[in-house]
């Protein structure tokens, strides 16, 4: 599908989700690129996991927009209140949207299903009333690479199909993608979503493997490698995820009309994954070198000591494998970072941020 181009500078860009780990990182990177306009970051900074994670990554933006031509509102609020959203589009007019507000999380969204219905359905669906009411050039916004369930041919395409989701989370973002096609047909809203594929790096999720094991380890605990360390898993390091966001952000579906005289929906769907999935244990091997040589553990600590092989959990899915050729095709990028390189910034990220 054609590409509208869209000029990033001058325009006023809302980012949902900005401080949250990818979000503050968008951020971070427009400030620095674009040489005029608006970015702004709205946020309900919940407590899913620790606030002053994000509250630190708030002020890490906050510091990057007093050196900026580009100037940075923040709004705490939630995309799930709708006379809100509606405010902040009726007075700011953003040109472009990224909403990567959600409620994250596959395990959590076992136990806890009502926040999910309310950031992931109710919020998107005001995010889509937004646009409707205030028309944007480009809503860009986060799917996953957990809608491919435990879809067992790969790579994972963006042609296959994607019915079978074995968690709620997986099945919210499934919807979202139903929800933009119908909004990009009937209001030929210019949509683009991004199956992400786990994303880690530096100030990441404390929830996501990578963090909560370096924090178990930390304390002395035993982290629990899930299906006996069985999975695969092709994971993203967040710039790779940030430059694919940027440049997707820059090109817009095209508006097309169909045979029968109606529009096509301007719509689209991308991976953005590494593209060479890793063993678990091999990720978990490159991690605890990185934390010894970042001196966040000591050189003799007892790893086997400190592991367990434990069975499958619910909603998890053994294999997640990107075909990203789409996005290498339509925006002549993929990603490159490799898990050394990586797992190395965390470590080193971790080592300042908690122990010195
Ligand atoms: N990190 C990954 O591996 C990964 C993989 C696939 C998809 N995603 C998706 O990418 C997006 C960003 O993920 P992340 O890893 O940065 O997670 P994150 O939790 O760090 O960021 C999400 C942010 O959204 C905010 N939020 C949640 N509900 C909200 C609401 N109702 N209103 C306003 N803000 C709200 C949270 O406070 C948080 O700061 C999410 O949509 C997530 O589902 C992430």
């Amino acid at each position: 599908m054609g590409k509208v181009k869209i000029e990033l500078n001058g325009k006023t860009i809302l980012v949902t989700g900005s401080p949250g780990f990818i979000g503050a990182n968008l951020v971070l990177r427009l400030l620095k690129e674009m040489t005029s306009g608006t970015v702004i970051s709205m946020d309900n900074m919940n407590d899913y996991y620790d606030p002053a994670l994000k509250e630190y990554r708030l002020g890490l933006i906050e510091e990057a927009a007093k050196g900026s031509p580009v100037s940075h509102i923040f709004i705490r609020g939630s995309i799930a209140d709708k006379e809100l959203l509606d405010r902040v589009f009726a007075e700011h007019k953003p040109a472009i949207v990224v909403n990567l507000a959600a409620q994250a999380g596959v395990r959590y969204s076992i136990d806890h299903p009502d926040v999910y219905m309310e950031s992931n359905l109710i919020g998107f669906y005001n995010i889509l009333e937004a646009c409707r009411h205030h028309p944007v050039e480009h809503l860009v916004y986060a799917s996953s690479s957990s809608v491919y369930g435990g879809n067992k041919k790969v790579p994972f395409s963006t042609d296959d199909k994607v019915d079978n989701p074995v968690s709620l989370y997986a099945a919210t973002k499934k919807s979202n993608e139903l929800l933009a096609h119908c909004y990009s047909k009937l209001y030929i809203i210019p949509s683009t979503g991004l199956r992400f594929f786990t994303v880690y790096g530096p100030a990441g999720r404390p929830d996501m493997f990578y963090f909560s094991a370096t924090d178990k380890l930390s304390a002395g605990k035993t982290i629990q490698i899930f299906n006996y360390g069985n999975c695969k898993r092709d994971f993203t390091y967040v710039d790779d995820i940030v430059e694919g966001v940027v440049r997707v952000m820059q090109g817009a579906p095209e508006k097309l009309t169909g045979e029968d005289g109606l529009p096509l929906p301007p719509y689209a769907v991308y991976n953005i994954g590494g593209g060479t999935p890793e063993n678990l244990l091999d990720y978990i091997s490159t991690l605890q070198e990185e934390l010894v040589s970042a001196g966040v553990l000591p050189g003799d600590y007892d790893f086997d000591g400190h592991r367990e092989l434990v069975g499958m959990q619910p909603g998890d899915v053994p294999v997640t494998y990107a075909d990203s050729t789409g996005l290498e095709k339509d925006y002549g990028f993929r990603p490159s970072i490799g898990i050394r390189e990586g797992l190395r910034n965390f470590a080193r990220w971790y080592k300042e941020y908690y122990k010195s």
